[in-house]
């Protein structure tokens, strides 16, 4: 990675402000929005370049992922994390919610439990129930050095014999990359105890200057237990799009993606499918420099949170462009965010939606310019003064 490149530009606030998604349009307009988990920066320009041609074509019809994704996909894993898939194991689907809700219910049986690590994205906990499964949590362990896997938690749960357990690789919102030692132990706990691994692999693409990304189906053993979603839409910023892929390596678990719901190839975005393969294909050099960008951000963060908020403390995040904030000192629950929001007009996302672990905890999304982070961190200052 070139870590002289130049910053990814952000539009003024004003510009922002003229965009129409969730970010900009659920707070009014004298509160600044680090909430969802979408990025400030403009489109990379293959993604730009193949939805202005397709406009063009008046392209809007159906999707045809086929063959295309799964190339594309096939080639941006081998070249950027050396995990060889055969693109005939990738099956499209809408987005890696509608995906990992479609394998969990081909794999339990109601209620069956399907067991998640808290502090995670919040869906996780909703889309358990609708797959009509039975949540078990196992929270993540947290010491001195950070967040990460509860393996004794996990082996305990796993005796139970859950259906499946659904990973959060890099893990949203502590900003945890699992080690492949993590994740081998975790491979050798489903083999041992028969739970399906149904890894979330979103961030895989957004893992920091500093960490490795292991995706899970490369850990020796992993693919006769495992099965991978992955998507572009969190690197290139496309979650409008609806485009995501599920990703097996083994017999089982191919027999399980052969049956997902035979309609959802209709129910996928043709744009996302389009965007999504010219961001795998053409679109790592901008991928680098998003990465430097916010491997800069997250620097800059962090200095400022020394300087104005010293009460705040952190684990710098290893992927993602999320700060997990630790403001137990500005009190219990959701306190510290509503004091942000309220006296501060900076908008965070709550800690205690991210499950009970998550209590005196705020996500901060610093995908953003550092005119706005300076500005959101002296307005937060000035709140919990
Ligand atoms: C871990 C994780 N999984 C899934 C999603 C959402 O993905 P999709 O919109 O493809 O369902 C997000 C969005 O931030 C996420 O952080």
């Amino acid at each position: 990675m070139n870590s002289a490149a130049p910053e990814l530009p952000v539009d003024a606030l004003d510009v922002l402000r003229k965009r129409r998604s969730a970010k900009w349009q659920t707070y009014p307009a004298d509160v600044l929005p680090l909430t969802v988990a979408e990025m400030d920066f403009a489109l990379a320009a293959p993604v730009a370049d193949a939805l202005r041609e397709a406009v063009g074509r008046s392209d809007a019809g159906y999707a045809m992922a086929t063959p295309g994704l799964g190339r594309a996909l096939a080639g941006f894993a081998a070249r950027r994390w050396n995990w060889d898939i055969d693109p005939a194991s990738v099956t499209a689907v809408t987005d890696v919610g509608v995906g990992v809700v479609e394998l969990l219910r081909l794999l339990a049986r109601p209620a069956d439990a399907v067991v998640i690590s808290p502090p995670v994205y919040p869906p996780f906990f909703d889309w358990v129930p609708e797959a009509g499964a039975r949540l078990v949590e196992v929270p993540l362990a947290r010491d001195a050095a950070g967040w990460r896997l509860d393996l004794a938690g996990l082996e305990a749960a796993f005796a139970t014999h859950p259906a499946a357990y659904v990973l959060c690789n890099p893990h949203n919102p502590v900003g945890r990359v699992h080690t492949p030692d993590e994740l081998a132990a975790l491979v050798r706990l489903a083999r041992i105890y028969q739970v399906t691994l149904v890894s979330d692999e979103i961030h895989g693409p957004l893992v920091l200057p500093g960490a490795t990304f292991t995706p899970l189906l490369t850990v020796p053993g992993a693919a006769e237990v495992a099965v991978s979603v992955l998507s572009a839409s969190k690197a290139w910023n496309l979650a409008g799009l609806k485009c995501a892929a599920v990703v097996t390596a083994a017999p089982r678990t191919a027999a399980v993606a052969a049956r997902l719901p035979p309609d959802t190839r209709w129910r996928i975005g043709h744009f996302g499918v389009l965007a999504a393969v010219a961001a795998f294909t053409d679109g790592g050099p901008w991928l680098d420099q998003l990465l430097a960008t916010l491997d800069r951000r997250r620097a800059l963060l962090g200095g400022l949170l020394r300087q104005r908020l010293p009460m705040v403390t952190w684990h710098p995040p290893e992927a993602t462009f999320l700060a997990w904030l630790d403001c137990a000192a500005l009190g219990p629950d959701d306190q510290a965010r509503e004091l942000f929001l309220g006296r501060g007009h900076v908008a965070l996302e709550p800690g205690l939606r991210f499950g009970a672990a998550g209590a005196a905890h705020a996500r901060l999304n610093f995908a953003t310019s550092a005119g706005i982070l300076d500005q959101a961190t002296a307005r937060m200052a000035a709140a919990a003064a």
